[in-house]
């Protein structure tokens, strides 16, 4: 894999400075943890502030710093994603989906607020979700109509939603490669392609830089979920911060159960090769975006 030329890059660092201002600007953009009704409010927090990981912002701003954008034009769509993704966790998380008790370290929303709230906060997170993004900019090359095109098809009934849905429909069942990667795809992939796709919107990009980071997106994203299904075999729980095991036990559709860990590795490998590939157009100036395909690829939790 290529390896940046100039002065080593401090991924942690960034991604720590990154995260931070996400928070900052997410803390800013939700109704606060005491506005009526309360709980609701309160609950839509106390998943967004668990403790995620926030590669879907990191991805988009590296994405927009890829295409030279600034990182103030690009929060709120980083905000938005983030929204997205938790609201998408805390759904995935109820008795009636995958019905999980821990998530990023903590008890699942609905082991706290319950699964009427815990339903509700994720509807809220969606749509929480959509008004951050509209108080994103446009550009020239992309409008408001793009931007909320871009969210919405991705988290619709054709992506994320489909993806949830052939998930639930795949348990128990002998899937093929091309059935399970279309859950992948969709369920996961989408989203971190739209996520990738939105930084370089936010930075004006060009339709050539545009495609780079389609490419990227969909590799980086079908990777995270093999690599996902990997870490739920090999990880402990407390590592995870999400209880460990549980696809087996829930006999979900993964890559290890129908290709085995080895063979689950060296496809997880070959699409983060085919994403750096993908950012060749960028000749070596989408150094955060290399280093967290490699930090994803390689990653723990
Ligand atoms: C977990 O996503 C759900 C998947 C799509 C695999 P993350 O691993 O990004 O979860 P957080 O945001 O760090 O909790
Ligand atoms: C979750 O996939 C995908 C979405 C929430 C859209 P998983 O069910 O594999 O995620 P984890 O393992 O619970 O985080
Ligand atoms: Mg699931
Ligand atoms: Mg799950
Ligand atoms: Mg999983």
């Amino acid at each position: 894999m290529p390896v940046s030329k100039s002065a080593p890059f401090d991924l942690s660092a960034w991604v720590s400075a990154r995260s931070k201002a996400v928070d900052q600007a997410l803390d800013r953009f939700l109704p606060k943890a005491t506005a009526r009704p309360a709980t609701i409010h309160a609950a839509m927090r106390y998943s967004l502030f668990a403790g995620g990981k926030r590669m879907r912002p990191a991805l988009l701003l590296a994405a927009a710093e890829a295409c030279g954008g600034k990182a103030a034009e690009a929060m709120p769509l980083a905000c938005a994603v983030e929204c997205i993704h938790t609201y998408s966790l805390i759904h995935d998380d109820l008795p009636a989906m995958d019905n999980d008790d821990f998530r990023r370290g903590k008890p699942t929303n609905h082991k706290v607020y319950g699964e009427g709230i815990a339903v509700l906060a994720g509807d809220a997170l969606l749509t929480q979700a959509f008004e951050i993004a509209a108080q994103a900019n446009a550009w020239p090359r992309y409008s408001h109509r793009d931007l909320m095109l871009e969210i919405a098809r991705a988290s619709g009934s054709l992506q994320l939603i489909a993806g949830q849905v052939a998930d639930l429909e795949g348990e128990g069942k002998e899937l093929t490669v091309p059935q399970l990667r279309y859950i992948h795809e969709r369920k996961t992939s989408a989203l971190l392609c739209c996520s990738v796709r939105l930084g370089g919107m936010s930075a004006n990009c060009t339709p050539t830089q545009l495609q780079a980071l389609t490419d990227f997106g969909y590799n980086v994203g079908l990777a995270f979920q093999v690599i996902d299904d990997i870490l739920d075999v090999t990880q402990s729980t407390e590592t995870l911060g999400k209880t460990a095991g549980k696809d087996v036990a829930a006999q979900k559709a993964t890559y290890p159960r129908l290709v085995g860990l080895d063979q689950s590795r060296r496809i997880a490998a070959r699409l983060t090769a085919r994403a750096f590939g993908a950012l060749k157009p960028f000749r070596g100036r989408a150094i955060a975006l290399e280093a967290l395909a490699k930090y994803l690829l390689e990653r723990d939790r």
